[in-house]
């Protein structure tokens, strides 16, 4: 009977104590919206969407939560989508827009100085193979410029410069030799459309994936809760016994 009572209060604190664990932890100040970052920029709304539309928007924003190296976003303003030649970013299939969306996106935070003396290429949320879908840097006194092989464009202006998320503007699109760079620009890569997948989404590379970040799901549901109920119990068990022997 008594060890019924121990055990039932027991498990009363430890309920308790889990309810505690997992309310809603208060939202820690400064909470990263990059909607809003280039929102207040003013002149992003082309880039939004195309952010929205391949939804690497909720991709960096989650990610920013986990991955410890941060972000570096080059963000081309709506002058420089609307100086493409047109049909340039309707001629893309949707994979290929998420790529050149992926391309602007470093998975690291640069300041701007870093980016004066780092070392060519710079790995992008493109890059799969070592050494393709890169940006390079070069720098003359404090003037910034990144090119891609098609294009060559300073970076002057920051939005953000603040780890973990650095938001550049640039003045043209950066477009990757990897999609432009040949002249009759039909590009040769695999994700040409195949037959059967324009209907079904394709699965859409995201930001964890692209840059071989950690996955952050998954973890703390699978390990949290039910690690926390094992040890709970070993507990209960433990109280229980001491109570059973005294
Ligand atoms: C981010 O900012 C945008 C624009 O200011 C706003 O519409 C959106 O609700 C915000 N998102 C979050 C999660 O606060
Ligand atoms: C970028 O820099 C690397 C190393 O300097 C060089 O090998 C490569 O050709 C450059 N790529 C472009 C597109 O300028
Ligand atoms: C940056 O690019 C512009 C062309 O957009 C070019 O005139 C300038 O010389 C470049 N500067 C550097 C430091 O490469």
């Amino acid at each position: 009977m008594a060890s019924t009572v121990i055990l039932l209060i027991t498990l009363t604190i430890f309920l308790k104590a889990q309810a505690q664990a997992q309310a809603p932890a208060p939202s820690p100040s400064g909470t990263l919206n990059l909607t809003a970052i280039l929102e207040k920029g003013g002149q992003y709304t082309t880039l939004i969407r195309l952010l929205q539309e391949t939804q690497q928007l909720t991709q960096i924003e989650s990610q920013l939560k986990s991955n410890s190296q941060g972000f570096s976003l080059f963000a081309p303003t709506d002058n420089a989508f609307m100086n493409l030649k047109s049909g340039a970013l309707n001629g893309l299939t949707d994979d290929q827009k998420v790529k050149l969306i992926l391309f602007h996106v470093t998975p690291k935070y640069y300041s701007l100085s870093d980016l004066l003396t780092v070392s060519n290429p710079v790995r992008t949320q493109a890059t799969e193979k070592e050494g393709t879908w890169g940006l390079n840097f070069t720098g003359k006194g404090q003037q910034l410029n990144v090119s891609t092989g098609v294009v060559d464009t300073p970076v002057n202006n920051a939005l953000r410069e603040k780890f973990p998320l650095a938001v550049y503007q640039v003045d043209k699109v950066l477009l990757p030799l990897e999609l432009f760079g040949e002249k009759d620009k039909t590009p040769s890569s695999s994700s040409a459309p195949s037959p059967k997948s324009s209907k079904t989404s394709p699965e859409i590379p995201s930001i964890a994936n692209a840059g071989g970040a950690p996955s952050p799901s998954g973890d703390e549901k699978n390990g949290g809760v039910g690690s926390n109920v094992g040890v709970g119990v070993v507990v209960g068990l433990a109280l229980l016994c001491m109570g059973a022997l005294s």
